[in-house]
C-alpha cells in the first residue's frame, strides 16, 4: 500500500493532522497500536485554547465543541484560605478557553475520519518506521497476524511520549532536555456538579489541588500526590477528604462528592526533543515534548504543532517547494519552549516541593501576591493561559 503521509498514533495530534490533510486532498493512513475503546477511555486534557478550537473548526469538527463545550472567561487561584479571580477575557483582549474533554475531541475526529472513509488502523502490533533518512520511507506493522508495509513520502510521528518514532532516531541526531518533578497528580472523574463555575487552582501547604470539570454535571479533580503513590491506597473518601482540606472554606463546604468513575495517577515531567524533523520523519505533540499539566498546555501544544505541520505538508503538495517543511521544526520549537516556560512556572508556583524550605515557600506566596496586585503580572498569566498566537 502507498500513501502520501503515514501517521503513527491516533491521539489528538495524529487524528487532527489526518483530518486537516484529508480535507486538503492529501492521502493518509493513521496507525494506532491500542484499541479504539482504549484510546477513547483515556481521561486526559480538558481545557482548549481559542486557537485549538479554531483549528478544530478548520478541520470541520467544530460543531460539537461549540454546542457542548463550556466557554470560560476566567480562572480562580486559591491560596492562604481565599480565592482570587483572574479575568482571562478582560486581561487578554477578549480571549477565552473552552472546557471540552480530550476524549470528546478524539471522538469527533475519529467520527470525521470514518465519515470521510479514510483509513484508521487500530490494534496495530510491532509498528516500526524505516528509511526516513531517504525520500522513500516506510512503516511496517502486524495486524491480525499479517505483516503490512506502507510506502509513503513522509512519516508523521504522533505517537506520544512512549511511541516508537522518536525512539527510532539515532541518539546522535537528537538532543533532549528534561526535568522530572518529585510529585504526581491523582485525578478523579465523578458525575457530580462542579464545585464552582470556573476552574480553581489551589496552592496549599499539603500540596496543590485543581478543581476542573467536563460538563455541568461531571467534575474532574486533581490533587498533588507522591510520585510513587499507590492508586489502591486512595479510597474515594480519602480523595474527597484530602481535596477538601486543600480548598478554601466555602469551596470545601460546597463540594459535592460521589463515586469516582475514573481514578488515575499521572507523573509530572518537562521534556523537549530537538529537532522535530529527521529527514522524512516529523514529530508532533507528546512524541516531541511533554509539559507538566498545570498550565493545561499539552493538548494545545499538540494542536499548534499540527497547525504548522499540516500547513507545511499542504504547501509542499501544492507547490512542490520544501520551504515550510524545512522551517517546521524551528517554528514549532519556538512556541514549544514558550509553553514549556509557562507550564514550568505555573507548576513551580503552585506545588509543594518536598525538599523546599521556607524561602521557596515565601517566594511562591510573594509571587502570588504580586500576580494579584499587578495588572502586568496577571496579564502575563492570562495571555499564556488562553494561548500564545500561532
Ligand atoms: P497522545 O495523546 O499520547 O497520543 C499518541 C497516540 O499514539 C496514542 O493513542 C498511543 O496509543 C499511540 N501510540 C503510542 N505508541 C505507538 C506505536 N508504537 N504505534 C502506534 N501508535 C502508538 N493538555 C492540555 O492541553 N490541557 C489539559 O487540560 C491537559 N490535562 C492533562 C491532564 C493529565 C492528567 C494528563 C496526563 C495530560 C494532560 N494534558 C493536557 C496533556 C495532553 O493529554 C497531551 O499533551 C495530549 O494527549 C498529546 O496528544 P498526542 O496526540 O500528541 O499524544
Ligand atoms: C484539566 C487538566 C489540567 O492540567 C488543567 O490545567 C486544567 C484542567 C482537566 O483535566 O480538566
Amino acid at each position: 500500500m502507498r500513501v502520501q503521509v503515514a501517521i503513527i498514533g491516533a491521539g489528538p495530534s495524529g487524528l487532527l493532522l489526518g483530518q486537516l490533510l484529508n480535507r486538503a486532498g492529501i492521502e493518509t493512513i493513521v496507525i494506532e497500536n491500542k484499541s479504539q475503546d482504549y484510546v477513547l477511555g483515556r481521561i486526559r486534557a480538558g481545557v482548549l485554547e481559542q486557537g485549538t478550537v479554531e483549528l478544530l473548526e478548520q478541520a470541520g469538527v467544530g460543531a460539537r465543541v461549540h454546542a457542548e463545550g463550556l466557554v470560560h472567561h476566567g480562572i480562580e487561584l486559591c491560596f492562604g484560605g481565599a480565592r482570587h479571580r483572574i479575568d482571562l477575557n478582560g486581561l487578554s483582549g477578549g480571549k477565552n478557553v473552552t472546557v471540552y474533554g480530550q476524549t470528546e475531541v478524539t471522538r469527533d475526529l475519529m467520527n470525521a475520519r470514518q465519515e470521510a472513509g479514510a483509513t484508521l488502523i487500530f490494534c496495530a502490533e510491532q509498528v516500526s518506521v524505516h528509511g526516513f533518512d531517504t525520500a522513500k520511507p516506510s512503516v511496517r506493522y502486524v495486524k491480525d497476524g499479517v505483516q503490512n508495509e506502507i510506502h509513503c513520502d513522509f512519516i508523521a510521528g504522533c505517537d506520544g511520549f512512549h511511541g516508537v518514532c522518536r525512539q527510532s532516531v539515532p541518539t546522535s541526531a537528537i538532543t533532549t532536555h528534561e526535568r522530572v518533578y518529585p510529585f504526581g497528580w491523582l485525578g478523579v472523574l465523578s458525575d457530580t456538579p462542579p464545585v464552582s463555575d470556573e476552574l480553581i487552582y489551589a496552592r496549599h501547604e499539603r500540596g496543590f489541588a485543581l478543581c476542573s470539570m467536563r460538563s455541568r454535571s461531571r467534575s474532574r479533580y486533581y490533587i498533588q500526590c507522591a510520585v510513587d503513590e499507590k492508586l489502591d491506597t486512595w479510597s474515594d473518601q480519602a480523595f474527597w477528604d484530602e481535596l477538601r482540606r486543600r480548598l478554601d472554606e466555602k469551596a470545601a463546604d460546597m463540594l459535592v462528592t460521589g463515586p469516582s468513575i475514573e481514578k488515575s495517577i499521572a507523573p509530572l515531567r518537562s521534556f523537549v526533543a530537538e529537532p522535530m524533523r529527521f529527514g522524512t520523519l516529523f514529530l508532533a505533540g507528546d512524541a516531541a515534548h511533554i509539559v507538566p499539566p498545570t498550565g493545561a498546555k499539552g493538548l494545545n501544544l499538540a494542536a499548534s504543532d499540527v497547525h504548522y505541520l499540516s500547513s507545511a505538508f499542504i504547501e509542499f503538495y501544492e507547490s512542490r517547494k520544501p520551504g515550510a517543511l524545512d522551517t517546521y521544526s524551528n517554528k514549532s520549537l519556538r512556541r514549544v519552549w514558550m509553553a514549556e516556560r509557562f507550564s514550568w512556572w505555573m507548576t513551580s508556583l503552585m506545588h509543594k516541593f518536598p525538599d523546599a524550605g521556607s524561602f521557596t515557600e515565601n517566594m511562591q506566596l510573594a509571587e502570588l501576591e504580586y500576580l494579584l496586585g499587578s495588572e502586568a503580572a496577571s496579564t502575563a498569566l492570562a495571555e499564556n493561559y488562553v494561548g500564545l498566537p500561532f
